[in-house]
């Protein structure tokens, strides 16, 4: 199975993909390394908690648990961790396995670089979504009410452990989240990844290994071959942000509650289309084509009550807006996007309402 190398200044690392790496964790965790403060669920501890257990053997291990939940993303679960890493024994030696969805490796990667001015973060993890994209790259964060990740590092993994495996015990619409950034991943840059999403539906709903190993190898390739040329998203990692600016939208408009990431995403991405379209910067047929292959893994929780102009307001206080310019990822042809900033706030508002429609 196929490892992709990270390149950034910080650090230089491997994205591993391979069913079974689970049980081969320890060699990631340095001889030197103290306790391994493995955080994660108790939903995922109590189906790989035994292999983790035993793949960590006699590697000194620690759990943390945490509840989970976007809602949950928040400074003050941080500090409940620290704390209990501290009176548990943490110190600089110490090293924090990200052991979960993008909510937990987005938060053990922020725990891991805030501890003790910064201990390394090994991560594992267990979501579709956080396997193609949030457990890559080195971005942590939490939540504010303001606005999604507003708080947040950059600090690169040692390793990132990709078992395609554990995805047989993922919760149906988790999984089905997880594929909207992958269909992500092939508008962006890879036509033959949209063809797969687009071309075998059933394949990929059904996860039939060869198809979900595909998914998963190509965008973690895109993945790494975009952090390693922009680790800060100076400039090229922006367009991993397509479908997020309104996506992140929805999620804050909803308080985090109503939309999983992954779906948020999908509704991002199909107003990025029409507003690609409204634009100029796309033609029809592009835009139908994103449209039709986010509808094939539909159908999205209902948008009912949810207000245009609400989601165009909430733009503003994105991270992606520079200077109060709003910067969208807009698709020029499947596999090819562009930023584009400074459009017109009417056509945005049109783009949003024909995604609501
Ligand atoms: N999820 C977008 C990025 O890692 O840049």
């Amino acid at each position: 199975m196929p490892s992709f190398l990270v390149e950034t200044v910080a650090r230089r690392y491997e994205a591993i993909v391979e069913r079974g790496i689970l049980d081969r964790a320890a060699a990631y965790i340095p001889e030197r390394a103290g306790t391994a403060f493995v955080v994660t669920t108790a939903d995922v501890w109590r189906l790989y908690g035994e292999r983790v257990d035993r793949a960590l053997g006699a590697r000194k291990h620690e759990v943390l648990f945490f509840a989970g939940g976007e809602e949950r993303k928040r400074l003050d679960e941080v500090e409940r961790l620290a704390a209990e890493m501290a009176a548990r024994g943490g110190e600089r030696s110490s090293m924090v396995v990200a052991f979960g969805g993008g909510i937990v490796t987005d938060v053990g990667g922020f725990l891991a670089s805030v501890f003790m001015r910064g201990i390394p973060v090994l991560q594992i993890p267990t979501t579709l979504l956080a396997q193609v994209d949030a457990g890559i790259g080195g971005k942590t964060g939490v939540n504010l009410r303001e606005g999604k990740n507003l708080i947040g590092t950059f600090h690169q993994p040692a390793a990132v452990l990709i078992d395609p495996g554990v995805l047989s015990t993922l919760a149906a619409r988790e999984y089905t989240a997880g594929l909207f950034e992958v269909l992500k991943h092939g508008v962006i840059r890879s036509p033959e990844l949209f063809r797969l999403m687009a071309g075998q539906p059933e394949a990929v709903r059904a996860r039939a290994p060869e198809a979900v190993d595909r998914m998963i190898a190509e965008s973690v390739r895109i993945k790494a071959e975009v952090v390693s040329a922009d680790e800060r998203e100076g400039d090229l990692r922006r367009i991993l942000n397509f479908g997020h600016t309104v996506g992140h939208a929805l999620e804050a408009e909803t308080d985090y509650t109503r939309f999983l990431h992954g779906e948020a995403v999908a509704f991002g991405m199909c107003a990025a289309a029409h507003l690609g379209r409204l634009a100029g910067v796309c033609n029809a047929a592009t835009c139908q084509a994103i449209l039709d292959a986010v509808a094939l893994y539909g159908p999205l929780p209902p948008l009912d009550g949810i207000a245009a102009g609400n989601l165009a307001a909430r733009l503003r206080g994105d991270k992606k807006t520079v200077h109060g310019k709003v910067h969208f990822v807009l698709p020029v042809e499947i596999g090819a996007v562009r930023i584009v900033s400074g459009l017109d706030e009417t056509m945005v508002l049109e783009a949003i309402q024909a995604a609501l429609a």
